[in-house]
């Protein structure tokens, strides 16, 4: 996280659109120190105007070494709606909360033989900074993963548009990470 020492609560979006694609919140997730877990906020990608979901999108928010497997992001787009860039453009769209909780850069991680994925991240400009064993504590590793390809992609730092609201849930806000977080096992999408 981009800063350890504050507690982290999640925000309430602003509108995320770009065209027909609208990035609608569908929850959060609070940190689990134990199980490793990271804060995440899960994302329905729909279209305008009908609101048909045609996609899914998680934004973890965590420091790297809680996240060098799954990454920050993790997303999926329905069969039939694949082919405009979808994933790419919600990506894009979901960096204006990254920057709200401090983080000026986002890992982003896909299998080798993942080629949509793999296309995505780098036409969003990420930089590749290696292939990683996943080690055999991991859950993706359980899921049956790996190996993955790790993406630094740098998101700038330029504030957020109207001041975003902190949700008021208190369900809502989670415990602080503590330092030297284990490596996250966040499931990937
Ligand atoms: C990854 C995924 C979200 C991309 O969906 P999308 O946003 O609709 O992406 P697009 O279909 O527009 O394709 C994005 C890029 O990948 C390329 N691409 C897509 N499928 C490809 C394939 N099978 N082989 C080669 N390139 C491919 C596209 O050509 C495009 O690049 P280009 O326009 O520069 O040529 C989608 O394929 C998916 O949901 N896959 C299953 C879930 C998944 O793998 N999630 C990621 C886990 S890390």
């Amino acid at each position: 996280m981009g800063d350890r020492a504050r507690p982290f609560s999640f925000i309430d979006p602003p509108p995320l659109v770009d065209g027909e694609l609208r990035v609608v919140l569908a929850g959060t997730t609070p940190a689990d120190p134990v199980k490793g877990y990271v804060p995440m906020y899960s994302f329905a990608l729909t279209l305008r105007p009908t609101g048909k979901k045609i996609g899914e999108m998680r934004l973890r928010i965590g420091p790297d070494d809680a996240l060098l497997y799954p990454g920050h992001i993790g997303y999926g787009v329905n069969e039939p709606h694949r082919g405009h860039h979808y994933a790419e453009r919600a990506c894009r769209l979901v960096t204006r909360i990254a920057r709200v909780h401090g983080l000026t850069h986002l890992l982003l991680t896909c299998d080798p033989v993942n080629t949509a994925s793999r296309r995505t991240i780098e036409r969003l400009g990420a930089r590749l900074l290696g292939l990683y064993d996943i080690p055999p504590e991991q859950e993706m590793y359980r899921e049956g993963k790996r190996r993955v390809l790790c993406y630094r992609w740098e998101i700038g730092s330029t504030p957020l548009d109207p001041s975003p609201r902190t949700l008021p849930d208190a369900r809502l806000k989670s415990p602080r990470p503590r330092h030297g977080i284990k490596p996250a096992r966040n499931r990937s999408l």
